[in-house]
């Protein structure tokens, strides 16, 4: 049913037709994937009260990752190239291939009993077994929420209770650099401290290190592959979930992104094309880990929806053995389109300054360096031209969204570049820069960035269990718009600037991190009274969170002592993601009359930015003693971005 292109007109037009008839265009659009029932319509309203996309179509996105390809006479096509710099392996999966594994895995998991609407948390290494797991649940319609390996028992615990999976499919362990993680000893402990209990587990026994299982509830991943067979793809509805992804919000509690399968499969179809400029014979890298939304939407599905070559990554910028890692990975594979965040380039030009590294390889397969989950600074943006001599596009989403909300949009209509810009609003994203519920900001001028509703397809359908959540925390600051949590401006020429959140939420090396959550595990400590977590400038990852705590009268502790229980508490709790490394023990922390921690205000010293007191403080003597005591614990523009 393919294969119009979609690179038929140009932004302008494009994104104009996208914004003013979106039934028509994303219909349009739907055209270019194959449906098991096509859908007549595009937005219709859903049961909950909010948009629906693609209502009363039927698909699988398993089957249009693989099966369509394998049966278009593409099965010997590379699907995924895993390297591996931390285990010395190498494995090419063509079409065929993978989707023997994914369909083998399926029978496998339908043999447990896992079945449409179940749901199935994964919780495993940057292996392709990973992927094979995720389209499997995909093929049986059940609904996969992958939790990235970085975080702790405690995490995964709170991931269980929430989404009540049936299985946990996890291996036998993870390899950070030099370091093995075992992961059955935190599964076991997240499932013994949740109430939720799961029907099992199934493991993949990795050479380096073998787990422990309980034949009674555990599974081995080898012995129930060779004793299943290949089950076929089932036919879910476009509004079926296909999966959910928690994500970090103000709370401790993390919030559960619902994607659901139609409106996914035609975003991400699209955005190969028209964003990232991909056709069938090109290999793409999003170099980040399936735990995120970059690894479901640009290591998973988008690349094999569109039938391109996707390249799994199991290694580090740098360390994996040194930083001409990306580039090795783009001559040895032929790599055509490279995705990472700006934190791996900051490490890369941290450890060769002058790319020493990149004259040693042959880029000439590169097209275009992307990078996203965090601004992308200047001085990253010119030293990655400068040395690679290849167009570098920054482009911001978020994991509600699932694809870009700006972007450059290199397979419709390349644009010039601006330098701290994300460019241009990706066609279907209508944005707006707010000052208040009904007035738009200037040109240039500062304000809220809101998305006019209805949102593209491939955005979220829901929050999982909590619908409440979605229309609470998005949809009500500004009526008819769905807000987007940061803040910037848009120039007189429509590029978008994001200059930061504007609520508790810190990006640490381009991961989503609460501040909240982890003032709860600091709060929680005996001799806290009160505390408040900000994030600060760090020259490699961005930010990196650092706690503000006030000790509870009578407390005695040394400073350094409750610092490093703090940092092991953190650790132990959220995981070592979090990178939580600081605490300080402060007198006083200023706050309004109300009682209300002035966190903003905080920033700003942190930062070293003009400040601006609010004239609700209660007691202004705070400010200054609190910049002194930053200033003195080097916490102060620690390390200029
Ligand atoms: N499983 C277990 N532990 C993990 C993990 C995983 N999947 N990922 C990270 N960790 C651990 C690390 O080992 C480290 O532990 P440590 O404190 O014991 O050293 C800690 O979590 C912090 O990890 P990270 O922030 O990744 O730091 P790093 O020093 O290992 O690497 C970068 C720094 C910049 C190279 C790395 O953060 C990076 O590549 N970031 C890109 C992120 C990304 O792709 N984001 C997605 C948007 S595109
Ligand atoms: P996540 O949901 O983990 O992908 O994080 C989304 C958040 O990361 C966004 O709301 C932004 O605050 C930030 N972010 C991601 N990409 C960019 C970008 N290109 N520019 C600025 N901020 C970004």
């Amino acid at each position: 049913m393919n294969s119009t292109t979609d690179l038929v007109m140009n932004y302008k037009q494009e994104y104009i037709a996208s914004t003013t008839s979106p039934e028509q265009f994303w219909l349009d659009k739907a055209h270019n994937i194959e449906w098991f029932s096509a859908p007549e319509t595009a937005i219709a309203s859903a049961e909950n009260g909010y948009q629906s996309w693609f209502k009363g179509g039927q698909l699988n996105n398993s089957y249009l990752a693989l099966d369509h390809h394998v049966n278009a006479g593409r099965g010997e096509k590379a699907a995924l190239i895993y390297d591996s710099p931390v285990t010395n392996t190498t494995r090419t999966y063509t079409y065929n291939e993978l989707l023997n594994e994914v369909a083998t895995f399926a029978g496998a998991l339908q043999g447990l009993g896992v079945s449409k609407g179940d749901r199935v948390i994964i919780y495993m290494p940057m292996i392709p077994q990973a992927a094979i797991a995720m389209l499997a649940c995909a093929r049986l319609g059940a609904i996969h929420s992958v939790v990235f390996g970085g975080f702790a028992a405690n995490e995964l615990a709170v991931r269980i209770d929430d989404a009540t999976p049936s299985f946990i499919i996890t291996a036998s362990c993870g390899i950070e650099g030099a370091k093995q993680i075992p992961y059955k000893p935190l599964v076991d402990k997240a499932i013994e401290n949740a109430s939720h209990k799961p029907n099992g587990c199934v493991v993949f026994q990795r050479p380096q290190l073998h787990a422990e299982l309980d034949s009674s509830f555990d599974h081995d991943w080898h012995s129930l592959m060779e004793n299943s067979s290949p089950v076929s793809a089932v036919k879910v509805d476009a509004t079926d979930p296909l999966y959910i992804l928690y994500t970090s919000g103000t709370t401790g509690k993390p919030k559960g992104v619902v994607r659901d399968n139609g409106g996914h499969a035609v975003a991400l179809h699209y955005s190969m094309g028209a964003l990232y400029g991909i056709d069938k014979n090109d290999i793409f890298w999003a170099a980040s880990d399936v735990g995120w939304v970059v690894g479901h939407s640009y290591i998973v599905y988008g690349p094999l929806i569109k039938g391109a070559t996707s390249v799994m990554y199991e290694g580090k910028p740098v360390g994996t053995p040194d930083a001409g890692a990306f580039w090795r990975m783009i001559e040895r594979h032929s790599i055509n389109i490279l995705f990472a965040a700006p934190t791996a380039f900051r490490a890369i030009r941290k450890e060769d300054p002058e790319g020493e590294f990149i004259k040693q390889y042959d880029l000439s397969s590169l097209r275009t360096i992307f990078m996203a989950g965090e601004r992308l600074d200047p001085p990253t943006y010119y030293w990655t031209l400068e040395k690679t001599n290849k167009p570098v596009v920054d482009h911001w989403w978020q994991t509600e969204t699932g694809w870009p909300i700006c972007s450059n949009p290199m397979g419709i209509e390349p644009m010039a570049t601006k330098p701290g810009s994300s460019s241009v609003p990706t066609p279907g994203f209508n944005v707006k820069v707010l000052k208040g519920p009904d007035t738009e900001a200037e040109p240039g001028e500062k304000g809220s960035i809101a998305i006019q509703l209805p949102l593209p397809p491939g955005c979220l359908s829901t929050i999982w269990q909590d619908h409440s959540r979605l229309v609470n925390g998005y949809l009500r600051e500004f009526e008819g718009y769905y807000s987007t949590g940061d803040n910037g401006y848009i120039d007189d020429e429509g590029y978008v600037f994001i200059m930061g959140r504007t609520d508790d939420v810190i990006n640490v090396a381009g991961h989503r991190l609460s501040t909240g959550e982890m003032e709860e595990v600091l709060a929680a400590h005996p001799a806290i009274a009160e505390c408040s977590v900000i994030g600060i400038n760090d020259a490699l990852k961005g930010q990196l969170p650092v706690g503000l705590v006030l000790l509870k009268d009578g407390a005695n502790i040394e400073e350094s002592e409750l610092e490093k229980e703090l940092v092991a508490q953190v650790r132990q709790s959220i995981g070592p993601v979090a990178c939580f490394k600081r605490a300080i023990v402060v007198k006083r922390l200023p706050k309004t009359r109300s009682g209300k921690i002035l966190r903003k205000l905080l920033r700003q010293i942190a930062a070293d930015e003009p400040i601006s007191v609010p004239s609700t403080i209660d007691d202004p003597s705070s400010v200054d003693e609190i910049a002194a005591l930053m200033r003195d614990k080097g916490l102060v523009e620690a390390v200029n971005v």
